[in-house]
């Protein structure tokens, strides 16, 4: 025969073994729901910061500025404007013009190249052939072809880049930006 307060017992049981699972069901669905969100936007948030930053088509940051046909073998130096894309944190930005580059070729076919920006406080700097130096039109430094100093307004010499020519007649450089107005290349 069954004892009436052991139904009842059972039944108070079953209640609460009813009442935890709904709480702990309860608590499980909160806490994805509040892990989930920041999960996914952290993510958004980091994977920019967490992009690898890549340059040319390569991904080496070195960009086709033009071509060597257009140089001379221990001729002047050539202007070569830059286009590539900015990116920052958050954007990618459409193609543009980045900057500028001087790449000449000497006598024996090998190329140097320098970022056009003066070094003291970033206008851009002219090539004058007629006096076979490279002068800044708002301060008046001055360098030689190899980019060295001519005089003491601009902090250093001019900023020299990594350049190379692929499939025989492209001319490629490393571009980079440096900070304006110290005596130490620094990356920007
Ligand atoms: S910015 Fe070139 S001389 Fe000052």
């Amino acid at each position: 025969m069954t004892d009436p307060s052991d139904h009842g017992s059972t039944a108070h049981q079953d209640d609460m073994r009813r009442g935890f699972l709904f709480k702990f069901s309860a608590a499980l669905v909160g806490g994805l729901s509040a892990i989930i969100p920041v999960a996914f936007g952290g993510g958004f948030f980091l994977t920019p910061l967490l992009k690898k930053k890549k340059g040319g088509e390569d991904g080496d940051s070195f960009l086709m500025v033009g071509s060597t046909d257009s140089l001379t073998p221990g001729g002047p130096p050539r202007a070569f404007r830059v286009s590539g894309t900015k990116t920052d944190a958050w954007t990618t930005y459409a193609e543009a013009a980045i900057g500028s580059v001087y790449v000449s070729m000497n006598e024996a076919g090998n190329l140097s190249a320098f970022n056009a920006t003066c070094p003291h406080l970033g206008c851009t700097v002219n090539y004058k052939a007629d006096a076979n130096s490279y002068i800044c039109p708002c301060h008046d430094s001055a360098f030689k072809p190899d980019g060295e100093r001519t005089n003491d307004i601009p902090p250093r010499p001019m900023d020299s880049l990594e350049v190379e020519i692929r499939n025989n007649t492209e001319v490629w450089v490393k571009f980079q930006n440096f900070r304006a107005g110290t005596s130490e290349k620094i990356p920007v």
